[in-house]
């Protein structure tokens, strides 16, 4: 195969997303403008992670696969690196302090003091068998004059820094690394799926007032505090949709397909917003009867859970101290967000103005449509983070890993190739579902 040099230099980044339903491969790269195109998308169905963590390496493995080979496809791009995130209840984070005496106080600080403040982070002692996921500067203080953002250029004899570090089980974040190299790619670097999630769906005004991104997996909600610029809390709850699905099977006795299916054509996160009290008619397993369920129940077994899991939101919300300085409110993304009267549910149970968040937000053009899903909020987001190089002060530069980022364009294949995109499947099978008062899953 013949590779295009040319193609050594241009900047493109594949997200890799391996969550609890869905693996995702989205590859993006920055047009002559600066902003973001998505080239192409992969998905497959995730069997080997439970509450965002790989309990299985061969099935992860194998989805891996899935996901890239048809994000390959999709996009032309053969694909060897990826950004990898990584959530799951391991995930904790802390604040930190840290001092440097500068012996040339007559000089300016330079980068190299501000990046010796931030490698001495690495050196704090964790929890055994935890690691340092990321260092994310937040503000500093130069002498006696604090809230500095960017300390290069001034002069004094002491730096601190404030620090939010967050660290993730050792182990956790190996078997992450154990896949994807089995998958036959390369960990360019492990973000934080909230982090990423934020990256995709917050502006810079919101992150500037005050907001919290809460991101409802399958099996865990991802929470990022800002205000002022500044990452202030992170937090993973090890709970999310997936949980509402198994509420809805054993509540009603059905089959856990029958279950996602009712969440999601009829699922409503406000019972009081069912207005129209229709039967869904579920088949019986076998030659059983049929099981009638009335959408104001289902909305009931939904609405419960999901206000559980939102008390859990709020009260991280409390613990970041952030509670009364999100001016710009509550984001919510992830595939709990696509459950309708979610909005309602969030400003329901926290009382803070929430919205959507969609990850088209902050792409240019290409495939934007078949992204534009709250599910896809951490694959976008891994782009779009790993596209912005050094911005978000990575951490983990591994030692584990030896990555050159190189991308052949497979040969005979284009960008406008093939575009077998699972999108227009997922499209045609919500046109085919019943929308309002359909009395019948099958
Ligand atoms: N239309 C919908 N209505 C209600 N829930 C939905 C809808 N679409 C997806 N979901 C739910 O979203 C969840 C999956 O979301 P997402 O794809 O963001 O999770 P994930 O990334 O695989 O998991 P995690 O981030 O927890 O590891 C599932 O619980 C699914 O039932
Ligand atoms: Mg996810």
């Amino acid at each position: 195969m013949s590779i295009d040099k040319s193609l050594y230099t241009e900047q493109i980044v594949v997200g890799l997303d391996i969550g609890t339903t869905k693996i995702c491969a989205i590859v993006g790269k920055r047009n002559e403008f600066g902003k973001i195109n998505i080239l192409g998308v992969g998905k497959s169905h995730s069997d080997g992670v439970s509450r965002g963590v790989v309990v299985n390496i061969e099935k992860t493995v194998q989805a891996i696969r899935e996901a890239v080979t048809e994000a390959e496809k999709h996009s032309g791009i053969k694909i060897e690196v990826v950004h990898v995130g990584i959530a799951g209840e391991h995930v904790r984070s802390m604040q930190h302090k840290g001092i440097i005496t500068l012996s040339h106080p007559d000089f300016e600080i330079v980068p190299d003091d501000v990046n010796r403040l931030h490698e001495d982070m690495f050196k704090i002692a964790t929890q055994p068998g935890t690691e340092i996921i990321h260092v994310l500067p937040q503000e500093y203080t130069v002498d006696s004059q604090a809230g500095i953002i960017d300390p290069v250029g001034m002069s004094g004899v002491r730096l601190e820094g404030n620090f939010h570090i967050v660290t993730g089980q050792t182990t956790a974040a190996n078997n992450i690394y154990k896949c994807v190299v089995r998958a036959g790619l390369e960990v360019e670097e492990l973000i934080l799926e909230p982090l990423a999630s934020s990256a995709a769906v917050l502006t810079e005004e919101e992150k500037e007032a005050g907001v919290c991104l809460v991101d409802i997996g399958g099996g865990t909600t991802d929470i990022a505090v800002f205000e002022n610029n500044i990452i202030r809390h992170t937090a993973v709850i090890p709970f999310g949709g997936n949980i509402v699905t198994e509420d809805i099977k054993h509540g009603f006795k059905v089959m856990k397909k029958h279950a996602e299916l009712l969440k999601q054509q009829y699922g409503s996160a406000l019972a009081d917003a069912v207005t129209e009290d229709v039967i869904i008619s579920i088949p019986g397993p076998r030659d059983r009867p049929a099981k009638e369920i009335h959408r104001s129940m289902l909305a009931q077994v939904i609405q419960s859970r999901m206000e559980e899991i939102l008390e859990f939101v709020l009260a991280e919300i409390k613990n970041s101290g952030y509670e009364d300085k999100l001016v710009a409110g509550i984001v919510v993304t992830g595939g709990g967000a696509q459950l309708a009267h979610m909005k309602q549910c969030v400003e329901y149970v926290t009382g803070i103005d929430t919205r959507i968040g969609l990850p088209g937000e902050h792409l240019a053009s290409g495939l934007v449509d078949e992204v534009n899903f709250p599910m896809f909020a951490t694959g976008t987001g891994l782009v779009i983070m790993g596209l912005s190089g050094t911005d978000h002060a990575p951490a983990r530069t591994s030692s584990r890993r030896d990555a050159t980022t190189v991308f052949q364009q497979r040969g005979g294949s284009s960008r406008s190739g093939p575009k077998i995109s699972f999108i227009d499947k997922v499209k045609t099978w919500f046109e085919s579902t019943l929308t309002n008062t359909g009395e019948f899953i099958e």
